[in-house]
């Protein structure tokens, strides 16, 4: 169902601090930066191999990764597993009863779409489902 962890997305306060950290430090290319103002955040995307880090600092504290952070701190917030065809995935989780928090799939990071699944569906953690846009190079599993 799944082809591999796309991303895993981190909650941050600073995004220059914890990119120096990831890029600098760790020697992650930084291969996408993008506002996305529907999700009230700021995103960056970092590359480690096929998959990637994606840095998320709330535009304000009234949004979801803002009071994320304000109850549980900076840290992991969601694993993101990139699917073939979400709408058939979703359909197929919806089928076996999983809890969803999008019943149907929109525009996430770099166009791709995207959908989330309830934490209490998963073992506690939030769980995105990622399908690239098509002729993005992450479709042809991230070699450009
Ligand atoms: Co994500």
């Amino acid at each position: 169902m799944f082809q591999l962890i796309d991303h895993v997305g981190f909650a941050v306060s600073d995004l220059e601090q914890a990119v120096a950290l990831y890029e600098d430090t760790f020697g992650m290319p930084v291969v996408h930066r993008e506002t996305v103002e529907s999700q009230g955040v700021e995103a960056m995307l970092l590359e480690v191999g096929d998959g990637h880090v994606e840095l998320l600092r709330p535009l304000g504290p009234d949004t979801v990764v803002g009071r994320f952070i304000a109850k549980r701190g900076e840290g992991l917030h969601h694993v993101a597993y990139r699917v073939e065809n979400i709408d058939k995935t979703l359909a197929t989780l919806r089928k076996s009863g999983v809890e969803l928090i999008d019943s149907e799939a929109r525009v996430g990071i770099w166009g791709s779409r995207v959908a989330f699944l309830h934490p209490t569906a998963t073992g506690g953690a939030l769980t995105e489902l990622v399908e690239p846009v098509e002729g993005d190079w992450r479709r042809r599993g991230g070699s450009r």
